[in-house]
């Protein structure tokens, strides 16, 4: 399964891809991984906050719904586990990230300059 991943990550994020001894270091540190054949999200719960460490879809399966429904079980997963309040940091120039997050509730709160290789990162925000 994390072989997999790797390979779904690359195809992802090809410039930043992540190794499966990445993946397995995320698990061991607490994170949730949620992944299927074509998208894989990456969470941690602290308490009553969430963050969205990652989320990416294979080009080939894009606009079909598949972010949205993985946010959706994660949502879910959330809710139970008593979260209050999800963040996530996306570049500023990720347009479909931007639109995926903010048709999924989230509002922007901050900006941190610079945070990836010298472009800014909007911090995001949704409270559930
Ligand atoms: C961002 C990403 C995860 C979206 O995955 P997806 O499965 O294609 O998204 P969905 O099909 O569930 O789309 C949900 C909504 O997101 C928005 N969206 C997704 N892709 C978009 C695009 N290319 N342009 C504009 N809006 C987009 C739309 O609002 C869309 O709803 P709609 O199709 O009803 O208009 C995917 O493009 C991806 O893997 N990108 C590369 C990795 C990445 O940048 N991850 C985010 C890091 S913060």
């Amino acid at each position: 399964m994390l072989g997999e991943l790797e390979n779904l990550h690359k195809l992802c994020f090809p410039h930043k891809p992540w190794t499966a001894q990445d993946f397995a270091d995320l698990k061991k540190s607490g994170c949730d991984i949620i992944a299927s054949q074509n998208g894989f999200i990456v969470y941690r719960v602290v308490c009553d906050e969430a963050e969205i460490i990652t989320i990416g879809v294979n080009p080939d399966a894009r606009r079909t719904g598949i972010a949205n429904a993985m946010l959706g079980i994660v949502f879910g997963d959330l809710k139970k586990r008593g979260v209050k309040h999800i963040f996530l940091e996306v570049a500023v120039d990720n347009k479909p990230a931007i639109a995926l997050y903010e048709q999924n509730g989230f509002v922007r709160v901050g900006v941190r300059p610079k945070y990836y290789d010298g472009i800014d990162a909007i911090m995001m925000e949704k409270n559930i």
